[in-house]
């Protein structure tokens, strides 16, 4: 391992190829979150605004011992695509173009899009794949036809290899609606049978797997930003790996569950028990309206409700956490548009069992929260499939930072609290840099 206290080239780094030229965004979904992250990009690249929330573009990453006060910005330690170089692109299944697109999604306020329309005028969607079978709530006017999902999935690489002609890496980020709930089934078991499936129209294989399929078959990295299954099965896993394509868990960790990653570590740490979470939402935006469909909202639920029961480990901690009961609800409140509020009633007790009740009343903006996680997706992604240790292994577990369902191993439980997660996508910068891990121990202080 390479020395502590310098963050220069070492035998690792240099391995890593270079962030030169442009790299290429292509976005599935060019709804509210896309397009705040496309006008807060540009907004950035003029000096309009800082990148805040952005852990790429602002987070620092100490080297060596506290001591060394050394702790570059990250984006300075482990080479990133610069936001100039970052072409834009992508699908919908309106024809709008990105100004009007966030026009329409109404997150940023007249005066920056005015602004920046210019440039986001240029940006203009491709027909998407999209069947109504998946997102009950929507009904598309701008899409792909084919004779099946073969076909479509030809037509997204045809998409993506024209793409690839204009700039020099790609990266896919799926911002589209959530899709309905579904689990995999006998067509996502190999990357054979999902082939097959795809010449069978088989129903289990939905728009988000087309568009995976389409990215992940031209070696280029795909996230997802809603709960939908997509690259969450073996298939897609195998194509991953097959094609040095990274890929990693699913849905923004944005707003109520955030906080949930930040509260329960925090109640665990100290042996506080738990009896009850509830959790509550309104918003009026499109996701919103999507979400209201109790299909979708079961796709949603059940990623959101995952990450209380790992972290309190209830098989370790049967007296603390063995009765939680856990409650969400979306509700869809139009005036509200993209400013979502959520509240949490939690439930605790302490020594001797004596009942405490904690409130949580989150006023958030989600586009806000969530245009800087898929900056850094897209931007960790690129990294990811530059980085010899990191490009094929498919499923970037450090990367669960960001997302509420995380992806493992087969047979591993994901980590879902904020800190440990934190501490594994810095180490791992660190590991892939060859510069020391930080365990956080401490005794050489001492000594
Ligand atoms: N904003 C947040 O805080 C947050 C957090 C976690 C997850 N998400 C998820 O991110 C996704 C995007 O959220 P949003 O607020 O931007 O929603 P949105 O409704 O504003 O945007 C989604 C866009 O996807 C398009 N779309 C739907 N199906 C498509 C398809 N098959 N191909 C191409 N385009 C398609 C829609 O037309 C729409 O423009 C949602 O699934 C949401 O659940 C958002």
């Amino acid at each position: 391992m390479a020395n502590a206290r310098h963050s220069g080239p070492s035998a690792a780094t240099s391995k890593i190829e270079p962030a030169t030229g442009k790299l290429g965004v292509m976005v599935v979904g060019m709804g509210a979150v896309a397009t705040t992250m496309i006008a807060g990009v540009e907004a950035v690249r003029r000096g309009l605004a800082k990148p805040i929330g952005s852990l790429t573009q602002m987070g620092t990453i100490r080297l060596g011992k506290r001591t060394d006060n050394h702790s570059p910005l990250i984006k300075d330690f482990v080479p990133l695509a610069d936001l100039n170089d970052i072409v834009f692109t992508g699908w919908d299944i309106f024809e709008d173009n990105v100004y009007e697109a966030a026009a329409h999604a109404a997150v940023l306020d007249k005066e920056t899009l005015a602004k920046l329309q210019p440039y986001l005028e240029t940006v203009k969607p491709m027909p998407a794949v999209f069947d109504q079978y998946y997102v009950k709530r929507l009904n598309g006017t701008y899409v792909k036809q084919g004779r099946n999902k073969r076909d479509l999935a030809d037509q997204v690489i045809a998409d993506i290899r024209a793409f690839k002609k204009t700039v020099d890496r790609v990266v896919m980020i799926w911002c589209g609606s959530t899709e309905i709930f579904m689990e995999p089934s006998a067509v996502h078991q190999s990357l054979a049978a999902f082939e097959a499936g795809l010449d069978n129209d088989d129903i289990g294989i939905a728009p988000s797997q087309i568009y995976a399929y389409g990215a992940l078959s031209e070696g280029v990295p795909f996230a997802n930003g809603a709960p939908n299954l997509t690259v969450d099965a073996p298939a897609l896993i195998e194509l991953s790996k097959r094609n040095s394509a990274p890929i990693c868990g699913k849905d923004f960790k944005t707003g109520q569950t955030f906080m949930k990653t930040v509260l329960a570590p925090a109640f665990k740490a100290r042996m506080i028990g738990v009896s009850g979470w509830f959790s509550t939402n309104i918003l009026g935006n499109r996701d919103g309206e999507v979400l209201d469909d109790p299909q979708s909202f079961k796709t949603k639920e059940e990623s959101k409700l995952g990450s209380l029961e790992y972290i309190f480990q209830p098989e370790l901690y049967p007296d603390l956490y063995k009765d939680i009961y856990h409650k969400i609800r979306i509700n869809y409140y139009p005036p509200r548009g993209d400013e979502k509020e959520a509240w949490d009633n939690i439930d605790i007790f302490g020594w001797l069992g004596y009942p405490m009740q904690i409130k949580v009343n989150f006023l958030c903006r989600d586009s806000i929260l969530a245009a800087p996680i898929a900056l850094d997706l897209v931007l960790f992604l690129d990294l990811a499939k530059r980085a010899p240790e990191l490009r094929s292994i498919g499923i970037q577990e450090w990367l669960s930072f960001y997302l509420k369902s995380p992806q493992t191993a087969e047979g591993l439980y994901p980590e879902h609290d904020l800190f440990i997660q934190s501490m594994k996508l810095k180490n791992t910068l660190r590991h892939i840099m060859g510069a020391e891990l930080i365990t956080h121990l401490g005794l050489e202080y001492y000594d």
